[in-house]
Formats: C-alpha cells, sequence, structure tokens
C-alpha cells in the first residue's frame, strides 16, 4: 500500500494500550495492506506466560488500524493466525461507502488513568452505551456499575495482587518495565512512566529499592482497596475460548470499550490481578456463573483529570522492511 497512508495506520496503531507499555508489535507494508507482527523480545514471561496478553494487545492495535482505515475509505478483512506465534493480516478493500469513524478522534486522548477517581457514578445510560460499543463472537462484557454490585468481585482482585506481589519473580518483571525519570522514558520511550502512574519521579536505584523494599502485598491490597472506594463501576471482559483468536477479539473489544469511553469523558484503568492468576481465574469464571469461560481483562471506570501521557516508541522502529 501507499507508504503515506501506511504510515498514517501505523502511527493509529502504535497509540494502542499494550500490557507494561511494551508495545510488543511490528508493521509490515505489503502490496493489498498491512501485517501486524507480534515481537517477542517484548513479551513478558511471567505475568503472561502464555502470551494471551500481548495477543490482546495486539488486538487493541489492530483495532486502531480497522478504525483509521475506515476515515482512509477502507474497509478491513482480518486473517486471524492460525498458531500462537503468527502475525495477523489486514486487508484494505476500498470501499466508497466507508465513512469516517468518530472514534478516530479518541485513538490520540485515550489512556489508561490510574487515578484515584471521584465520586461520581456513571449514568445507566452511558453504561448502556459502553456495553454497545462492540460485537465480536465468543467476547462477552460483565458491566457492574455502582459499589454494591462490584462488591463481590473485591475478594478476587485482592487475592490476585496478594499472590503477584508475593512473586519475587513478578515485581523483577514489573519493575523492569518501570521508567522512573522523564529522561529515561524519553529515552526508551517505552514502559511505566512513573509521571503517567501519578508517582514521584526518583531515579531508577531509589525506585528500584522502593518497589523492592516497601511496595508489598499488603500495602498494594490497601492502596488497591481504597481506590475501590472511589470507583464507578468494573467491567470484565470474558472470552468463551482461551484461544488466539479469542484473545486478539478481546483486545479488539477492550479498544473500541477504551475510546468509547473516551468519547463520553469515562477514565479507565486495569486491575487485571485475578485474570493474570490462573487460580484466581477460574475462581472469578465462576462466580460469573460462567465456569468454562476465561475473565481475560478487568477494568475499573469512573471520572478523573487526565494524566501526562505514557511514551511511544518512533514509527520507524515499529517498521519491518
Ligand atoms: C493486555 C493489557 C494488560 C494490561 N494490564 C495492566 C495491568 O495489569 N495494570 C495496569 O495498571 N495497566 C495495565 N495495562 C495498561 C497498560 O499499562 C497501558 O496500556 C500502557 O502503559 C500504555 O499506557 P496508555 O494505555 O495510557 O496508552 C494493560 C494493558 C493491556 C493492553
Amino acid at each position: 500500500m501507499k507508504n503515506q497512508e501506511f504510515i498514517f495506520l501505523v502511527e493509529a496503531a502504535s497509540k494502542a494500550p499494550s500490557g507494561h507499555n511494551t508495545q510488543p508489535w511490528k508493521f509490515e507494508n505489503v502490496a493489498d495492506g498491512v501485517i501486524l507482527h507480534p515481537d517477542f523480545f517484548r513479551a513478558l514471561p511471567v505475568v503472561d506466560e502464555d502470551n494471551h496478553a500481548l495477543y490482546i494487545s495486539l488486538g487493541c492495535a489492530l483495532e486502531n488500524i480497522v478504525v483509521a482505515a475506515s476515515n482512509l475509505g477502507y474497509e478491513c478483512e482480518i486473517e486471524y493466525p492460525e498458531d500462537t506465534s503468527g502475525a495477523i493480516s489486514v486487508k484494505l478493500i476500498s470501499n466508497a461507502a466507508t465513512g469516517n469513524d468518530d472514534l478516530f478522534d479518541y485513538i490520540s486522548t485515550r489512556q489508561s488513568n490510574r487515578s484515584k477517581y471521584s465520586d461520581k457514578m456513571v449514568d445507566e445510560a452511558d453504561t448502556e452505551f459502553l456495553k454497545s460499543s462492540f460485537d465480536f463472537p465468543s467476547v462477552h462484557l460483565y458491566l457492574f456499575n455502582g459499589r454494591e454490585k462490584f462488591e463481590p468481585i473485591i475478594p478476587y482482585i485482592i487475592e490476585g495482587n496478594n499472590l503477584q506481589f508475593s512473586n519475587r519473580k513478578f515485581v523483577d518483571e514489573l519493575t523492569s518495565w518501570f521508567r522512573y525519570s522523564k529522561r529515561k522514558a524519553e529515552l526508551t520511550k517505552d514502559g511505566l512512566w512513573t509521571a503517567s502512574m501519578g508517582l514521584p519521579s526518583m531515579g531508577k536505584i531509589i525506585g528500584n529499592f522502593v518497589m523492592k523494599n516497601f511496595v508489598t502485598a499488603e500495602s498494594e491490597a490497601k492502596r488497591i482497596s481504597d481506590i475501590l472506594q472511589h470507583t464507578a463501576g468494573i467491567a470484565i471482559f470474558v472470552a468463551e475460548e482461551n484461544n488466539i483468536r479469542s484473545w486478539i477479539n478481546v483486545g479488539r473489544a477492550f479498544q473500541r470499550f477504551g475510546l468509547y469511553a473516551c468519547k463520553l469523558g469515562i477514565s479507565i484503568a486495569h486491575l487485571n490481578m485475578p485474570c493474570e492468576e490462573i487460580s484466581v481465574r477460574s475462581k472469578l469464571a465462576a462466580s460469573l456463573h460462567v465456569p468454562d469461560y476465561h475473565p481475560l481483562l478487568l477494568i475499573r471506570y469512573g471520572y478523573a483529570a487526565p494524566k501526562p501521557y505514557s511514551y511511544r516508541r518512533e514509527i520507524k522502529d515499529l517498521v519491518i522492511n
């Protein structure tokens, strides 16, 4: 495809969310479209052993491409990979009837906002809008609007948190993606910049010392419980099957949800711990009365002022050939 259009699509895709902001993707320009390749050098082997979150992230980037392509007058025909190392192929078909998707405007303004939210509730009309934000096979959204509705979910979040923060390998992997200063974040253009997480700048040595010695399962559980006191609701993305196609579709669904939320001025952030710890994931599925399904993302939502945006790598570093 034309290089200018390719770059336009890669720019949109690169703004997608990804686990620990690893940006685990590469893009290839081919005659009839774009190929999204997984970048396994940016995998998270501890928290994401089976690469489900990596493919969810690719699904988010894919959805940004679909939205941006419609603004170029293209419909997308998508070929999903067969196995857990494959690429996603996007064939672009020129269609004069394809109109501008107004979600495009929110690709740049969407963010994960890890602040403590205000106590304002989200109207049912808006939650209905969020529920209708996507329609992908095998993906279901469970939405708990209001503290009394999501109260039963909290113990699973805390259980997942406690398992993760008692696991040294999890903490080491997490901290390796922390960017403790603006200078470092600007240099790597990836990872979790402390300012976008609402934390002070502190430098790597002090930052790692604090993370490893003062941030404990207990202190995190306390922080999360407090955050949940100021959360309007919780959304859980559940897949019927635990395979690569479902992971990509969960990513696509989550990205549309995030763009719709942004359009409504609603902030979102992940509390994925119960989805990442397999033993807790199955308990959560049972509590949702779908013991054979797979809760893959858990999102809190509410209202908050924007935070500094996290960085993205340069387009030239994302492109193959
Ligand atoms: C599959 C996936 C898993 C994620 N898991 C977490 C998480 O467990 N905790 C968290 O705070 N953020 C999580 N995030 C959010 C990312 O850290 C965030 O997207 C990334 O830092 C880029 O920031 P942005 O979304 O503001 O652009 C996740 C995002 C994705 C796509």
